[in-house]
């Protein structure tokens, strides 16, 4: 066994015993085991709460709270963690009911080193096991809820390029009849009719709202092309430093946070994740995603966490803020063209939906948790450069 294999495993060691837990902590830490210890129960819950462990080895017999006791406040809190328990010759029944609580496996005391480690090993294996399956799980059910967003976005977006069409016409004639008429009043002949002021007041009004409405309707437009190009063009992939655009993008968005007093912060993994992608329509979706957490902290203890991940197959941009959340009725909704909670002039409800459309055109995934009133966190899935 070579300590590649044990570095990576964590235990804590629980006995009353204080010599014995000390020589068998020093015999596995020569052998790569990085080994906690505590003297009883209690304290080994204390320890978990702060240094949660894979294995822990748990000896039956103990002074105040008992290894059984103690198993199963460990298996209630800890469901990932695994528990090998060490009982006396005498007390094997301690290790019977000890499996039937939830243990990996019993050990009789004096346990022969080899033996222990070969069972720490089995313990370790099926928590890599279970982990793997959980990920698997996660992953598929990700998958099938981006399906149904898919599907439900795309008969929305056939629907919302047909309204966006449609108000186009009556907009450019309450456009061009606006205009003429501001034309007429500036006439010379009529600069002189009663409250000429408000009338001209009012033409620029709908002028204004006119040039907003077709800028929703155009980025509406746009949206759903983005939304249908089956294919990206690959000319515009590059080979992308995530941390370099994820920095351009904080960049952009710090006056708008620092008005609010709001820390952006980055934190990102050796070596930096590079994904071979579009880098300009990605930083789109990160200044969406960033001033959509600008906007959802009021108070000025605003956060906002980066982090940059990446294994073999995937590199992950978490965007984490500590705003106000959004419901589970609304957390359903967010992907939608239009759907939004702000009011008139300050959200179109576009930004996600766009957002949306770029990262699975580009071959990621975007998920988000959210929890009312603690805020929220944009999971960004991406390929990473092979
Ligand atoms: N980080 C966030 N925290 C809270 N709510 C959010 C966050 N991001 C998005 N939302 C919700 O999703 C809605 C849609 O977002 P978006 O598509 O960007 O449109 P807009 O920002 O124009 O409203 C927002 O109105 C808001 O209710
Ligand atoms: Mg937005």
């Amino acid at each position: 066994m070579t300590n590649d294999m044990t570095n990576e495993i964590n235990i804590l060691l629980v006995d009353d015993e204080d010599s014995y837990r000390e020589i068998l902590s020093k015999r596995l830490a020569r052998r790569g085991i990085h080994v906690l210890q505590a003297e009883g129960g209690e304290k080994a819950l204390q320890i978990l709460e702060k240094h949660p462990v894979d294995i822990i080895i748990l000896d039956v017999k103990m002074q105040g709270m008992d290894g059984i006791e103690c198993l199963r406040h460990i298996k209630e809190r800890y469901e990932g963690s695994e528990v090998i328990m060490l009982t006396g010759h005498a007390e094997i029944h301690g290790g019977v009911e000890g499996i039937k609580s939830g243990a990996f496996d019993y050990l009789t005391k004096p346990v022969e080193l080899e033996h222990l480690i070969r069972k720490i090993m089995q313990a370790h294996n099926k928590i890599r096991r279970c982990l793997a399956e959980k990920q698997e799980i996660e992953f598929k059910e990700r998958v099938k809820q981006q399906m149904v967003v898919a599907e439900r976005l795309v008969a929305l977006g056939t629907m919302a390029t047909g309204v966006a069409h449609e108000i186009n016409n009556p907009l450019a004639v309450i456009k061009d009849s606006a205009g003429l008429l501001q034309q007429i009043l500036s006439k010379p002949e009529m600069r002189t009719i009663p409250r000429i002021d408000d009338f001209e007041k009012g033409l620029e009004r709908i002028n204004k709202a006119v040039n907003r409405a077709s800028k929703i309707t155009q980025q509406l437009l746009q949206a759903v092309k983005t939304q249908t190009m089956d294919m990206v063009d690959p000319s515009t992939f590059v080979e992308v430093s995530l941390k370099e655009l994820l920095e351009e993008a904080i960049a952009l968005v710090e006056p708008e946070a620092s008005l609010k007093q709001i820390k952006v912060s980055l934190k990102s993994v050796e070596p930096h994740p590079i994904s071979w992608t579009d880098p300009f329509q990605l930083l789109q979706v990160l200044l969406n995603l960033l001033s959509n957490s600008i906007q959802a902290i009021a108070v000025d203890s605003g956060q906002i966490t980066c982090s940059l991940s990446s294994s073999l197959e995937e590199a992950k941009i978490v965007i984490k803020d500590n705003g106000c959340g959004i419901s589970k009725e609304n957390l359903a909704r967010i992907f939608e063209p239009f759907f939004t909670t702000k009011d008139p002039g300050k959200g179109t409800g576009i930004g996600l939906y766009v957002s949306w459309g770029i990262i699975a055109n580009l071959g990621g995934l975007i998920s988000v948790e959210s929890d009312i009133g603690k805020g929220t966190t944009f999971t960004i899935t991406l390929p990473v450069k092979k």
